[in-house]
């Protein structure tokens, strides 16, 4: 490579740090972390140990600000805000990516993974790495997928066999696959922000919701639903993203740092994300406000066939091939 080459590549390198907030080399580089979620979820852990890594073996290089609790962005904003390069890293669930990436509704489809051993199996193979860097045209790198764990219903009737669903209003993410999951169950699905969720239930906006049992527990949705349907019947999963230009400016050491940090806490995340969710479980037992109904391998049929449906109005959009890579994880080799 030549000089004047070498020169464009250090100077476009400096003014995309300064346009993205690196100012000198004696000030740290501020990352701002924001989620949705409580401090006690798998996603609010990870979110915690990330800071404190990067701020023990990067000192006075980074400084890392975590805001949880939608305090900084709630659904709906942070994307915006990352992509204009006001909050540098988030881990929004999958189901939040439709706009940027539509075969990310993957991991949407009801009833397609038939735990998270095989969820976590699809991501790390080559199909589920291709996703992480499928959005860099876009401005949107994938770091890794974190795991929260799979979904419960929950509502303020039981809910044993799909028909009990029928005609009750729940609240859903803003994503079309679950739009229609719930439209399968002939129910009447709400898009609405996480923060909003437990006011939509306590004043009966929305009678219904889907959930893994660490967020019914850190935002209080046991206390406004009466039962909860131990349904496992989808995932609630993560993606670990950054802003593409923040990322490839950082100095190389920040960022390769940065990277074994992330390979590190996504392991711790991904090995706790269970434990969490049965903590919080018992948690709700212990409560005692919501019944947990636990179905039977028929009814838990009768539900995934109910919902099966969705999968075929997906499936252009998706690919038959990633579909059938997703089911192959179901089948340990
Ligand atoms: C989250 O766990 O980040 C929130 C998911 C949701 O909106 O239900």
């Amino acid at each position: 490579m030549n000089r004047l080459i070498q020169r464009l590549i250090a100077t476009s390198v400096l003014v995309g740090g300064l346009i993205m907030g690196f100012s000198h080399a004696d000030e740290p580089i501020v990352i701002k972390f924001s989620h949705v979620v409580a401090d006690t979820t798998p996603k609010g852990q990870g979110a915690l140990l990330f800071k404190k890594l990067a701020e023990e073996r990067l000192p006075g290089q980074v400084q890392v600000e975590v805001y949880p609790n939608s305090s900084l962005y709630g659904d709906g904003q942070e994307m915006d805000a990352l992509l204009v390069g006001d909050v540098h890293i988030l881990a929004p669930s999958l189901a939040k990516f439709e706009h940027f990436q539509k075969k990310i509704q993957l991991f949407d489809l009801p009833f397609l993974f038939d735990n998270m051993e095989a969820l976590d199996r699809f991501q790390q193979s080559e199909a589920g790495q291709s996703l992480l860097t499928s959005m860099e045209d876009k401005g949107i790198t994938g770091l890794g997928y974190w795991h929260n764990g799979l979904k419960q219903l929950s509502a303020n009737k039981a809910l044993q066999v799909p028909r009990d669903a029928r005609g009750l209003k729940f609240r859903v993410q803003n994503s079309a696959v679950l739009d229609e999951q719930f439209k399968a169950l002939r129910a009447n699905p709400r898009k609405m922000a996480f923060a909003e969720m437990y006011q939509g239930l306590q004043t009966g906006v929305v009678n219904g919701a889907e959930n893994p049992y660490t967020n019914i527990y850190s935002q209080k949705i046991h206390e406004v639903q009466s039962h909860i349907t131990e349904s496992n019947h989808g995932v609630l999963d993560y993606m670990l993203i950054t802003n593409t230009d923040f990322w490839n400016g950082l100095p190389e050491n920040v960022r390769n740092e940065l990277t074994d940090i992330i390979a590190e806490v996504t392991v711790e995340v991904n090995n706790q994300a269970a434990a969490l969710n049965e903590r919080d479980k018992q948690s709700i037992i212990d409560a005692g406000t919501t019944e947990i109904i636990y179905l039977t391998p028929e009814q838990r049929e009768a539900w995934r066939d109910a919902v099966r449906p969705v999968w075929e109005k997906f499936q252009d959009q998706v690919g038959a091939e990633l579909i059938e890579a997703a089911l192959q994880s179901n089948n340990p080799q």
